[in-house]
């Protein structure tokens, strides 16, 4: 082999081996969880984590039960179970009745 197919194998292995790991690590992260970019204690102890999240938006209804619901969580009873567990009382707002 001339030095130049050597150096051009080597960038094509490199290369190969970079898409190789840029797949691994986007199958490691959850496509159904949002917030599973957001490191554990940031996103429940952070000062923007998901308490911030749910007074800012108030409608947990909509943009978090569903999805704890489906993937098998619970609506606001698994939100308050850790409320419960964590000894913090937490007033989550309510969908309003129409
Ligand atoms: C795994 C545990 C856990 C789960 C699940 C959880 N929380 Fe929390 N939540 C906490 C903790 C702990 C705090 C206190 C924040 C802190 O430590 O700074 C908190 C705080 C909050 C706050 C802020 C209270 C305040 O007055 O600042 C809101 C609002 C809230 N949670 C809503 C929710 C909702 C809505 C859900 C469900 C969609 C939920 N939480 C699920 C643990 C949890
Ligand atoms: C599209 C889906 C989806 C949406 C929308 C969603 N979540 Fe979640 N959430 C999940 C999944 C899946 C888990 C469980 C994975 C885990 O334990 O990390 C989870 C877990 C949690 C936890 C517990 C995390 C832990 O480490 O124990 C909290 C707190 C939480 N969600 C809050 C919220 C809040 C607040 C909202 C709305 C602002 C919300 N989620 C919207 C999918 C979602």
């Amino acid at each position: 082999m001339k030095p130049k197919r050597i150096v051009r194998t080597l960038i094509t292995l490199s290369l190969l081996a970079a898409l190789l790991a840029v797949l691994y690590i986007s199958q490691t992260s959850d496509p159904s969880n949002p917030h599973a970019s957001i490191p554990e204690e940031k996103w429940i102890h952070g000062p923007k984590g998901h308490g911030y999240a749910v007074k800012n938006n108030q409608q947990p209804w909509k943009q978090c039960y569903e999805c704890h619901q489906k993937e098998g969580l619970g609506g606001e009873v698994y939100c308050q179970s850790c409320h419960n567990q964590s000894g913090i009382k937490v007033v989550i707002p309510q969908k309003p009745s129409q």
